[in-house]
């Protein structure tokens, strides 16, 4: 095959595995793969420097590193929008109110397009005849930046779009940082002793004013499109939302939450949806906004003092806000690690009161330069713990105290050590360290672990303080006499206790070694080595070379295994739990054998009425089959209970197969019949 036709083949295919990956969240081929057609079209651009071209994948990045912006003077100006903060149902009838009444007479009830108001960076993306030609911050409205280079390294940003004619199209959206991006690069940071970024806009801002492009790319940025600046040669849509339809169609990222509705009841309706799901969004939004649909009545709507009469951003509580620093306690977790945490002046902050934030480490605290007594940053967004982002040094009392880390442990007296390249600090006491024997406890007692009902923190609490549970064993010694007599304990909830320990005594080997808490042993290493060895005794004899044949067990794992069950004490543990009574089916290890789902990814989604998702879950990975939490081309299967939703559409747009619950429990019964 021609050159020329091999590179405009791995061009569009790239191009069709991008927009899967980064726009619809649904890949098609393993990275291993896309990096292999990604080279393949380096090597031959390199070949054929003639053939090169702007637009092609392979020209995100390799920008210079430039002495600064050039100014981009906006061909429309790019405005802002009102803001209302009142209750959901004010904020809306408020904006409501206004259209009618600046429509006058004829106006009825108003169709209004809704949007979240993603908190980011306004961008204007100029494309010429189809191809993306340059990209501009806001600025002051008139004028902005020229920032092309770093928006071209944002992957969801289509180079070039598809089957748009127009002359000249400005597309116009919000470039954002998703929170779990935003937190992986400051977990990074935190371990590599670097700076972290306060919040996801900043991270997002600085990214995109960063002058080495290459940086830029570092830092993984999204985009969502919600208006058009210039446009030429291309008939819009009669509504807004058929715009945002047509930008979708020319392969542009347009967030799936949006609606088109009708009325100020309406309107609150979607304030209301949305506040509701705001913690569960991939991202920081900080209200939604409204916006008139149809095109005509914008325009006679007008502007008044820079700000359309048409739109209107309808705020939810900040997810930042200050308050002072009373202390620094310090909590020790289950694996000894010592986490400073801020107890703070409570305060509202995304929606709850706060009182307590994480200050991460050590470091953490000198980089922010934190003192007891200063007024700080606090930030709540999403389902992660609230954490001090920052420090208002100007407000610093004169009394404030500088923060050292203790050297012994708080919870039992302990050395603490920092180990060489570690971040944290740990108490060395172990299990003889009651803090580190409740999280133990916890851990062991949880759900996705042993599954104990009713052992929560408020009873392991009491029975670690008095002394009546000392090491892991001592559960399945407890009675229903003992636990009745603690404080705030009834006969009837002893009862259910200790019938819940005897419950959990049938077991799973998986989820045993899953709940001894061997460090780097997670959920998922725990079914490898279950599924590899298929009894705990070959598991606690193997060498690190036997370990290192389990899939995804690597030295690091492998060491702490082997480290773990070399310790008299835990091999004492794991023997009296058995004594007690701690049992699970052994089988023969099963690294050679094939089992019947094995290769096949199933997803579940919605509920289902014979049995819970995990136990789902548990049952079909018996089978080997890989349980997904996402859709994507590569999934073999979905199951779909009740009330499914976003999963099931997906699959239908994929063609993927979707069973209900009768084919799975069907299908369960053939397999175990098989093997
Ligand atoms: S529309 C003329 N829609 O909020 C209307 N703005 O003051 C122009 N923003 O900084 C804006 N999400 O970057 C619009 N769905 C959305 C938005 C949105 C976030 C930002 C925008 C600007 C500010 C508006």
């Amino acid at each position: 095959m021609a050159a020329a036709q091999r590179i405009a083949q791995l061009r569009a295919e790239l191009e069709r595995h991008n927009h899967a990956y980064y726009v619809l969240d649904a890949p098609i081929i393993p990275d291993a793969e896309y990096d292999r057609l990604f080279r393949e079209l380096q090597t031959l651009e390199s070949l054929h420097p003639e053939l090169q071209t702007p637009d092609s994948p392979t020209r995100r990045v390799g920008g210079k590193v430039l002495d600064g912006f050039a100014s981009v003077r906006h061909a429309v100006p790019m405005l802002s929008i009102r803001t209302e903060t009142d209750t959901e149902a004010s904020g809306a009838t408020n904006f409501d109110t206004r259209v009618r009444n600046a429509l006058g007479e004829h106006a009825g009830e108003i169709e209004y397009a809704c949007e979240l108001k993603f908190d980011g960076l306004a961008i204007n993306l100029r494309y010429v005849h189809g191809l993306l030609v340059q990209a501009a911050t806001r600025g002051d409205g008139e004028t902005g930046e020229d920032v092309t280079q770093n928006v071209r390294t944002i992957h969801c940003i289509p180079l070039h779009l598809n089957d748009c004619h127009a002359d000249v199209l400005e597309v116009r959206g919000e470039v954002y940082m998703s929170r779990r991006d935003f937190n992986r690069y400051n977990e990074k940071q935190r371990e590599l002793g670097l700076p972290t970024l306060v919040n996801p806009r900043n991270g997002a801002a600085g990214s995109i004013r960063q002058l080495d492009p290459a940086l830029a790319a570092k830092r993984p940025l999204s985009f969502f499109a919600y208006g058009l600046g210039e446009v030429k040669g291309w008939t819009l849509p009669a509504t807004h939302g058929g715009i945002l339809d047509a930008l979708q169609s020319f392969g542009m990222p347009v967030c799936a939450d949006r609606a088109v509705v009708r009325g100020a009841k309406e309107l609150a309706d979607f304030h209301q949806h949305i506040a509701h799901k705001r913690d569960a969004l991939p991202f920081d939004i900080d209200g939604v906004v409204y916006k008139v649909n149809s095109l005509a009545l914008q325009k006679e709507l007008g502007f008044v003092s820079r700000e359309p009469r048409w739109a209107v951003a309808h705020k939810y509580p900040a997810e930042e806000q200050l308050t002072v620093l009373r202390d620094i306690e310090i909590q020790v977790g289950r694996t000894g690690k010592l986490t400073p945490v801020a107890k703070l002046e409570p305060v509202f902050v995304g929606g709850t009161t706060v009182s307590n934030a994480t200050l991460h480490n050590e470091d953490e605290i000198r980089r922010k330069d934190v003192h007891i007594g200063d007024t700080v940053i606090v930030r709540r967004a999403g389902d992660v713990i609230p954490e001090v982002v920052g420090v208002l040094a100007e407000r610093r009392p004169a009394n404030a105290k500088p923060f050292n880390m203790p050297a012994s442990c708080p919870v039992c007296g302990s050395h603490v050590v920092r180990e060489e390249g570690e971040a944290d600090a740990r108490c060395t006491g172990g299990l003889f360290c009651a803090a580190q024997r409740k999280q133990a406890i916890l851990h062991f007692a949880g759900r996705r672990m042993m599954d104990i009902e009713g052992l929560g923190d408020k009873l392991v609490d009491q029975l670690v303080d008095e002394n009546i549970i000392r090491s892991l064993p001592d559960l399945y010694r407890l009675d229903v006499a003992t636990l009745a007599a603690l404080e705030r304990m009834a006969e009837k909830s002893a009862q259910n206790i200790v019938a819940a320990l005897e419950k959990s005594k049938q077991a799973q080997l998986n989820r045993f070694l899953f709940a001894l808490g061997i460090r780097h042993v997670g959920e998922t290493t725990a079914k490898d080595l279950a599924r590899h060895f298929g009894k705990l005794d070959a598991i606690m004899q193997a060498a690190p070379e036997q370990l290192l044949q389990v899939p995804d067990v690597g030295p690091v794992v492998a060491q702490s295994i082997v480290d773990f069950f070399a310790e008299a004490h835990n091999r004492e543990v794991v023997q009296q739990l058995r004594e007690l009574g701690v049992h699970w089916q052994e089988h023969e290890g099963v690294s050679d054998q094939v089992l019947p789902l094995s290769g096949k990814t199933f997803v579940l989604t919605g509920t289902l009425a014979s049995m819970s998702r995990d136990e789902a879950k548990s049952r079909l990975e018996a089978l080997g089959a890989k349980v997904a939490g996402s859709v994507s081309k590569k999934t073999d299967c979905v199951v779909a209970g009740t009330e499914a939703g976003s999963k099931l559409d997906k699959a239908h747009e994929l063609n993927v197969p979707v069973w209900n619950e009768q084919q799975l429990l069907d299908e369960l019964e053939k397999q175990v019949n098989r093997t």
